[in-house]
């Protein structure tokens, strides 16, 4: 697979087109590098924008708003006479949104002198110092371009679990739960991660009933556990239910729905549970079939992920960043990832922090966080104290009847510098952006409790809760 001597030269080839590949891509391009990406699906934006972040959020807006219409309104005084959904106009909303968004994306490649190279896109060995990519469009025709870098940002797709296939419309995986084309009379979600959680959220508001299989006893991957429990307690109010250490043995898909074999994770009793679909969530897993790794001697671990050491993979030229390597799966440090790693090329400084990587579960409502949990800090042996402030006690929550959850500040005893904090609470997730950016200042709590806040806001209770830390009122 040698490029022929006219191969088009780039300073820069990026492998995927999702939120670490356009980042990247756009920084390069910024920075006056020649730039290329290649993304194989018809629309730039990856997961994020096509089958991830985006369309998941749309649809959560959208039934928050539902719930609301046939709850909150009546008790604000608010008549909206028979409320009913119109399912496919909330599907257009959503792939309207996706559109624009994507379309956007390909604006600012435009913009930045990006070239987009339509196609699947394989590493193809090096020749002296090109690497080379070769791009297989869709048509079957391969070209072969050649990068002094290239950026392997391929991400990552669902993880399937063993006894349980994917079959379409039946037992689906997040794509197929956000084009349903109509509400399942009952949804069983396996995994109470972030994906089941929010997309249980959403079919549950539309009216199914939503029954979560979790093999752990806690829910929220790995949230901190206070929260957890709060958080589980909320969902259950709302009607979804859960059935706690247990593991999916199997799943049969039957005339009119979908059986699946639990038992006890622990050992025990198996069980038969019907739905009418079922929505596996159990992770996500790095992505980079038919990449030719090999022709580069670059090799995955065993759960499939490209180690890096600063972003290079091994050999020199060869970058990677986002879902496809190691922290956190999200979009914002897949751009985090992006933006260091082009810098870096660029002969810059570049560096991400993943201690300082927010997650945000926006369900209703919101969870929150940045830093350390409190199991985390135990484990390491870090002393903290902890401040906390429910949100019963914030005038702007009780004014607008969404008092549910507190904010937790932990912070150092000795320094105050502020070690995480964690949110449940309705905007929870604009509400943390506070935290994020006194922590990646090096700020104390005490700095939280000091600054004056808007009254009344629901980020009263940040400064509440830092407060509490520095033993200023009365403990929540
Ligand atoms: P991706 O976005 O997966 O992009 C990789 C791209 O590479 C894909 O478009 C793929 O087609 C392309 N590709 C792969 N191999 C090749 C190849 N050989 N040639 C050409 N192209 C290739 N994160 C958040 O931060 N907030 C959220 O609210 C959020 N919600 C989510 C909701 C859902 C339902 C899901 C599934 C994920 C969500 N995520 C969220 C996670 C987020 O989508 C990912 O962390 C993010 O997309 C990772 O970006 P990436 O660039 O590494 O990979
Ligand atoms: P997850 O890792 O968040 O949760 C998976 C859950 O499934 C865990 O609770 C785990 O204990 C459980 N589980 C694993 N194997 C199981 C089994 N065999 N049986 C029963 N339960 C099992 O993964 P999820 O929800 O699939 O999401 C994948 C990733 O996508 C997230 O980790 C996150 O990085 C990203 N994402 C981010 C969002 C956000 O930022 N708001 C929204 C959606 C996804």
């Amino acid at each position: 697979a040698d490029a022929p001597q006219s191969a088009p030269q780039y300073d820069v080839v990026i492998i995927g087109g999702g939120p670490g590949g356009y980042n990247a891509a756009i920084r390069a391009g910024q920075l006056g590098l020649k730039v290329a990406c290649v993304e194989m699906r018809d629309t730039l934006g990856g997961t994020c924008l096509n089958v991830g972040c985006m369309p998941s959020k749309a649809l959560l807006h959208a039934s928050e708003m539902y719930e609301a219409a046939g709850t909150a309104f009546a008790g604000l005084g608010i008549k909206v006479g028979d409320r009913a959904l119109d399912l496919g106009q909330m599907m257009k909303q959503k792939d309207d949104s996706v559109g624009q968004l994507t379309k956007g994306i390909e604006f600012l490649f435009k913009k930045n002198k990006v070239d987009w190279l339509k196609g699947r896109g394989r590493i193809a060995g090096r020749k002296g110092e090109w690497g080379q990519v070769e791009v297989e469009a869709a048509d079957g025709s391969k070209t072969t371009v050649a990068a002094k870098n290239i950026i392997i940002a391929t991400g990552s797709e669902p993880t399937p679990l063993p006894g349980v296939e994917f079959v379409e419309g039946k037992v689906i995986d997040s794509t197929g739960a956000l084009s349903l084309s109509a509400v399942p009379k009952k949804l069983i979600v396996i995994g109470a991660g972030v994906i089941g959680l929010e997309l249980g959220s959403v079919w549950r508001r539309l009216g199914a009933e939503v029954e979560v299989v979790e093999y752990l006893d806690k829910i929220g991957a790995g949230m901190d556990a206070e929260v957890a429990t709060a958080f589980q307690r909320g969902l259950t109010k709302q009607g979804m239910t859960f059935r706690m250490g247990t593991k999916v043995t199997g799943a049969k898909v039957v005339k009119d729905g979908v059986e699946l074999m639990i038992e006890p994770a622990a050992g025990g009793k198996a069980e038969t549970l019907k739905g009418d679909v079922v929505l596996v969530a159990i992770g996500r897993r790095p992505y980079t079939a038919g990449l030719g790794l090999e022709t580069v001697g670059i090799e995955t671990d065993k759960r499939g992920f490209i180690a890096n050491d600063h972003f290079k993979a091994g050999q020199d030229g060869v970058w990677v960043i986002g879902d496809v390597t190691y922290g956190p799966m999200l979009a914002h440090k897949a751009e985090e990832d992006a933006v260091a790693a082009v810098e870096l090329i660029a002969g810059k400084a570049g560096h991400a922090d993943y201690n300082l990587v927010p997650s945000v579960i926006y369900t209703a409502p919101e969870v929150a966080w940045v830093g350390k949990t409190e199991e985390q800090l135990k484990e390491a042996g870090v002393e903290f104290r902890k401040g906390k402030f429910p949100f019963a006690a914030n005038s702007r929550a009780k004014i607008n009847h969404e008092t549910e959850g507190f904010v937790k500040v932990l912070a150092d005893p000795k320094t105050d510098r502020v070690l995480g904090v964690h949110i449940y609470g309705p905007q929870a997730g604009e509400l943390i952006g506070a935290a994020c950016m006194t922590m990646a200042f090096g700020g104390a709590s005490e700095d939280i409790a000091r600054t004056s806040y808007a009254h009344p806001t629901r980020s009263e209770a940040l400064k509440q809760a830092a407060m509490g830390v520095e033993g200023w009122i009365m403990q929540a």
